[in-house]
């Protein structure tokens, strides 16, 4: 292990689900971490990966009667790919249904079976038979029902082998006790604290109503939990525990950002697990918030999941990225609103670092002819920007060594509106009139080693638009190659012209948003409640059968269909009532062609008194349906299924 190592991880995501922002989040911020550290000269180790085994798996499999590994292989391509369109540089993917992650989880079971940590006994819980699973207290419904399926649970035992938790107690407090800064932030530190305290008991880590999971070794009729399972993924995929594995290097170093429903497994379980092995538990466990959406719980039921292929097509992946780290402070819980997504892209990213761009290469342009200035005279107010950009750089790395994306970004965005600020106070347009080269030239420069440093700063969190800056300042590779510990002041060595080609971001325009959010999400509501639009005409009062039968309803063929000259909506349509023949007007012509009602048997009212549209005298009504869907008005008409009903045949 070296001070110089950093080692991150992402909980290893189930694959009984489309991925959705929760998995970005947690991904992107490993992967701003990974880049930082690596920018800043660490050997630094990425990893994510799946969590393949379990009930859940197999059930899914079973209903689209495919095997549960297939249904592993489709699904686990999704996060792939997503992880590709987010521009994660992970080092590793790990997937629990791997033969390098199964072996390391049965010589874990092996080595804690001999050492007594593990030992067989019996468990007896809730089980939901239909289900296959057993369903923990705090989540039963009333009267001992399942939550998921609402059938009656049945209590169960079964034979199975435990992990001596308890025995842990002590030595997880001792720890927590000298590393405060282990599990942070500090109320989730203090949660799991007091948890400990409050006892622990040894825990269930083996299965006999479940096949898809790792076989026991030495008892097959066990599979291994899937969370003693999925835990172990953060050394198998060192290749521990062999000699010269990556573990060597890596561990204790490693730092788990998780959500906060998982964190006990992972500072209570887990370390303890570790501590079972010999090993130093993780220098840190990071618990961040959950985000709702719209101020609503995220959920497939409500039709709110927030879809992040989606989000990085319609905004671009930098700004999905910048806005999720810089929205809600890590930790938190936030809330996620496309809205407030835009209103960032358009302030900060457009008219903060997007401007501060274009102002300043268009003025190396138009007063330098694109060369940048190599030397340059200090005067005061260069100085302080200087200072400032030292500071900021400083600051930063303090707050993401923190986990403060945030505050970071802040810190960041303070500076790039100093830089503005600089352009506004400093008039390099008057310099420029006033054909004051040296002064011009010292702001030009500062401006550019401004930008300079922003690129650096912000290329963790924003790849793609870092470069996009970089090669735009006339710079070669990437501020991710040159390291942030390079990064220095003033530091040009041969000639550069800078090489503008276009806006960063292109500012989004907010009434045509607004206009097409909404018709957005009136198609997602349609499409979540095909009622959603439904007005049910008042029931009509009560009327006498003898009411009734003052209506002549009788079946008729139509056997012509004629428009009405100057009337959109109106056919003429000559009818055959058997014992003689009609004419009636409709307003039905634009739900219908000429074709499509020739031939038809229809109802219709016989004895309503005749009236005349455009000219032309209508002798009755036909029968039709208007749905109650107000969004679109539609008319069907009341046709005869049974073709073999005489017309004229009569209708009460
Ligand atoms: N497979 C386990 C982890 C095993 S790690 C050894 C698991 N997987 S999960 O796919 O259900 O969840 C992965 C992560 O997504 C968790 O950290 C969880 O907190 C996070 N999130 C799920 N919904 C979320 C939000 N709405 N917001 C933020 N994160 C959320 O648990």
């Amino acid at each position: 292990m070296s001070e110089n190592n950093f080692y991150i991880t992402t909980p290893i995501y189930y694959v009984n689900d489309v991925p959705h922002i929760g998995h970005a989040y947690t991904t992107i911020a490993a992967d701003v971490l990974k880049r930082w550290h690596r920018s800043g000269g660490e050997d630094s180790y990425f990893l994510t990966g799946t969590d393949e085994h379990g009930q859940k798996i197999q059930t899914a499999a079973e209903k689209r009667g495919i095997t549960p590994i297939e249904l592993c292989d489709e699904v686990v391509q999704n996060f792939k790919k997503l992880w590709d369109v987010l521009n994660i540089d992970n080092d590793d993917f790990i997937r629990t249904t791997q033969p390098r992650h199964e072996k390391v989880v049965q010589e874990v079971f092996r080595r804690l079976k001999a050492s007594g940590d593990i030992y067989k006994g019996e468990y007896e819980g809730w089980y939901c038979v239909p289900c296959e699973t057993y369903v923990p207290e705090a989540q039963m419904g009333e009267g001992q029902t399942c939550p998921d399926c609402g059938r009656a649970l049945t209590k169960m035992t079964e034979e199975t082998y435990f992990f001596r938790l308890s025995k842990y107690t002590e030595p997880l407090l001792k720890y927590y006790e000298e590393h405060p800064d282990a599990i942070m932030p500090k109320n989730r530190y203090n949660e799991v604290v007091s948890f400990i305290k409050s006892g622990l008991r040894d825990q269930s880590i083996s299965r006999t109503t479940l096949k898809w999971g790792i076989p026991l070794p030495g008892d097959e009729a066990h599979v291994i939990y899937v969370w003693f399972d999925a835990l172990i993924n953060y050394l198998s995929a060192l290749d521990f525990p062999e000699e010269n594995g990556k573990w060597r290097k890596y561990w204790p170093v490693v730092h788990h950002l998780v959500g906060k429903d998982i964190i006990r497994f992972h500072c209570v379980i887990w370390p303890a697990m570790l501590m079972a092995l010999g090993i130093t538990p993780p220098v840190r466990v990071f618990a961040h918030g959950w985000w709702t959406v719209e101020g609503d719980k995220m959920s497939k039921s409500k039709g709110n999941v927030v879809d992040p292929f989606e989000m990085v097509d319609r905004y671009g992946r930098d700004p999905f990225r910048y806005f999720l780290l810089r929205e809600v402070p890590f930790g938190h819980d936030g809330d996620f609103s496309e809205f407030a997504m835009v209103r960032r892209i358009n302030s900060d990213l457009v008219n903060d670092l997007g401007n501060l761009l274009s102002r300043s290469l268009q003025m190396i342009d138009k007063y330098r002819g694109g060369d940048l200035p190599m030397t340059y005279t200090a005067a005061d107010i260069d100085n302080e920007i200087k200072e400032c950009a030292e500071n900021t750089f400083k600051e930063m790395d303090a707050l993401v060594g923190r986990f403060a994306f945030d505050e970071a970004l802040k810190t960041l965005w303070t500076f790039i509106g100093r830089a503005n600020k600089y352009i506004d106070e400093t008039e390099p347009w008057k310099l420029g009139r006033e054909g004051d080269k040296d002064r011009l030239d010292a702001v030009l420069r500062v401006l550019w080693e401004s930008l300079r440093l922003s690129a650096v700063l912000v290329a963790p969190f924003m790849p793609e638009t870092a470069c996009g800056v970089w090669q735009q300042l006339g710079l070669d590779g990437s501020p991710l190659d040159l390291g942030r510990a390079n990064w220095q002041w003033g530091k040009a060595d041969k000639q550069i012209k800078v090489n503008r080609v276009g806006i960063l971001f292109p500012r989004i325009d907010i009434e045509k948003w607004k206009a097409q959010k909404n018709a957005r999400d009136e198609e997602k509501r349609l499409k979540s409640d095909p009622k959603a639009n439904y007005k049910y005409e008042e029931a009509k009062p009560q009327i006498e059968y003898d009411d009734f039968a003052k209506l002549d309803l009788r079946v008729a063929m139509i056997e012509k269909v004629e428009s009405v000259p100057k009337a959109d909506r109106l056919y003429k349509l000559a009818l055959d009532l058997g014992s003689e023949k009609r004419t009636i007007v409709s307003s039905i012509k634009e739900f219908y062609k000429p074709e499509e009602l020739q031939g038809r048997k229809i109802i219709v009212l016989c004895n309503l008194k005749p009236a005349k549209f455009r000219g032309v005298e209508s002798n009755g009504m036909l029968l039709a349906a208007s749905s109650p869907d107000k969004s679109k008005e539609t008319i069907t008409l009341l046709t005869v299924i049974d073709d073999t009903i005489p017309t004229g045949s009569q209708i009460n």
